[in-house]
């Protein structure tokens, strides 16, 4: 096997974010750019000689060539097998599922999750370990390291390699095994959920649904589980053929981004359940006729249902979720009696609770949910659970997220996010905030008096590792909350995401809308963090 070792200059910016490293495609295609960060994490990785590697990606423009280059480098790395998806193409959950069915060693998935994608849009990479997970923050920043020194990487000179057809290829000592992205997965998912009374609900000519793949990698997904394997009819599918250009949108499953799919759920005569997922497959938004359930509900109704559903028959040891998630769930998990973990944004934070059997379920207001089956959030997983429910339940989804309110409260909660602002006015912003936190406790604002004010900080409780400044919490005394976090995934500018939660006992006042119900705090966030002086907005641009 001819390696060939190429000198290279070190970049001085390939620290991964909330989710692996994400940056323009343009910078990406700069001289030897992927290469250091594909290099970096291969020296990172201790013994890899005859590993075996998962790899695939969303399908975004780039993967292909991205992938191309990343088979050529394991192969002169000494890894001994790679499991590629057909085509380059692996949803995020559907990498986790592969790693650990087959014990890999590790997986590099392509992704830039939600972000528009194109020629001069987004691309993104990141490791994720043998549990299925994401890299955590140790060996992250290990790769980080090794990119600030690196100055060569190795690569197996040879042609591209077919990925159309699913089989055995050999690449200098490496064998290349092409997989379908679909079929492992769809077996995970039929072994948790219970598809004959889905069958059943989905063929009863009186339900209908629609599922918005807004033109990414779950087409292909929900084409075999929804449609095939569940008997939906081919029109409740929408946007189902991926593009490397995502059709030019913005694949983010909310209110904003899926108006497509939200103008149809909220006509007169909708269906009766509307869901969507992003640009790798594991976000998802649910909504039913008129409804929308936030992603911090959803979690919590999930829990607190999860023995209707055949994979959670037994229970549910634990719940988690992120801190800026609302506490929808926690209170479920007090009724039934379990621990509720609360964790900083990013779903690596969940990797060491659920592998040491604490959590089965977790959650990110993000529009993220997924549980011990793998781990990733899981977007088509959240709408299977949500499906099973209903044709158990034989109720709507408004009526299941009523009784919900009904039972434990409301939890009014709403995120503001202000993307692309001046880094600087942000950065201003979250110093603001610190210096006050000596002197807001005790403040009134209206009817709101703060409690407490403080950084959030993470002592994880199986390894202790600590994670500091993880976003600025503002307590008020009757449990409502302001949080401020600046995004970890964005790739221009600074993004301001401001989270409002607000708890209602009282049946009679759950029926407001979020923002109506929440006006009183979020007047109060600008007052206190003065967000239009600093970001020079006067509103958000997206509204979850
Ligand atoms: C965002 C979400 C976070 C999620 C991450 C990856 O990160 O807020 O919950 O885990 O994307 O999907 P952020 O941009 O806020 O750092
Ligand atoms: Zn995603």
């Amino acid at each position: 096997m001819q390696v060939t070792d190429i000198r290279t200059t070190a970049y001085k910016d390939q620290k991964p974010g909330t989710s692996g490293l994400r940056k323009k495609v343009p910078v990406f295609q700069q001289t030897h750019y992927l290469e250091n960060f594909v290099q970096s994490i291969l020296d990172s990785l201790p013994d890899i000689q005859g590993a075996t590697l998962v790899l695939g990606g969303d399908g975004r423009y780039y993967n292909l060539t991205a992938i191309q280059t990343i088979l050529k480098m394991a192969a002169a790395n000494g890894i001994g097998r790679v499991l590629v998806g057909r085509a380059g193409l692996l949803s995020t959950p559907a990498a986790s599922c592969v790693i650990r069915k087959y014990q890999a060693y590790g997986g590099i998935v392509l992704s830039a999750s939600h972000n528009p994608a194109g020629p001069t849009e987004d691309f993104g990479i990141k490791y994720n370990i043998g549990n299925g997970g994401p890299a955590p923050e140790k060996v992250t920043e290990a790769i980080y390291a090794r990119s600030l020194s690196i100055d060569h990487y190795r690569i197996l000179p040879a042609d591209d390699l077919p990925l159309d057809e699913l089989g055995k290829q050999q690449l200098g000592d490496m064998i290349v095994e092409v997989i379908d992205p679909v079929a492992d997965y769809a077996e995970l998912m039929e072994s948790l959920f219970d598809f004959e009374a889905i069958r059943t609900l989905l063929g009863n000519g009186q339900f209908r649904m629609r599922f918005d793949a807004m033109h990414a990698i779950t087409g292909p997904y929900a084409q075999e589980i929804l449609v095939k394997r569940l008997g939906a009819p081919a029109d409740s599918l929408m946007n189902a053929q991926p593009l490397e250009d995502f059709g030019g949108g913005h694949p983010d499953p909310n209110l904003t981004y899926a108006h497509e799919l939200v103008e149809i759920l909220f006509a007169q005569n909708a269906p009766d359940f509307g869901a969507a997922s992003d640009g790798d497959g594991d976000r998802n938004m649910i909504l039913g006729g008129n409804f929308f359930v936030t992603p911090s509900d959803s979690l919590a109704i999930l829990a607190a249902n999860a023995t209707q559903v055949p994979g959670y028959r037994n229970g549910i040891v634990g719940i988690a979720r992120s801190m800026p998630t609302s506490q929808a769930a926690d209170r479920v998990a007090e009724a039934l009696n379990i621990p509720c973990y609360e964790t900083p944004t990013g779903w690596k934070f969940f990797g060491n609770l659920l592998d040491a059997g604490k959590v089965t379920l977790c959650g990110e207001e993000s529009f993220g949910t997924g549980s011990d089956h793998v781990r990733e959030k899981d977007g088509l997983w959240a709408v299977l659970f949500w499906l099973n429910l209903l044709a158990v339940r034989k109720q709507s989804v408004a009526e299941i997220a009523r009784e919900h309110w009904q039972r434990f409260g409301r939890n009014y909660y709403s995120r503001h996010d202000y993307e692309g602002v001046p880094t600087e006015g942000a950065n201003k912003l979250i110093d603001t905030l610190r210096a006050q936190f000596a002197t807001l406790a005790g403040q009134t604002y209206g009817a709101y008096t703060v409690a407490f004010s403080d950084d959030f900080a993470y002592t994880d409780p199986i390894d202790h590792s600590v994670s500091t400044q993880q976003g600025i919490r503002i307590g008020f005394t009757d449990g409502s909350r302001i949080v401020f976090r600046l995004s970890g995934t964005g790739t221009e500018g600074a993004t301001l995401r401001v989270y409002l939660e607000r708890y209602e006992a009282d049946t009679a006042k759950q029926g407001l809308d979020g923002q109506v119900a929440l006006a009183d705090l979020i007047k109060i966030a600008d007052d206190i963090a003065g967000i239009r002086k600093h970001t020079g907005r006067n509103k958000p641009t997206v509204i979850t």
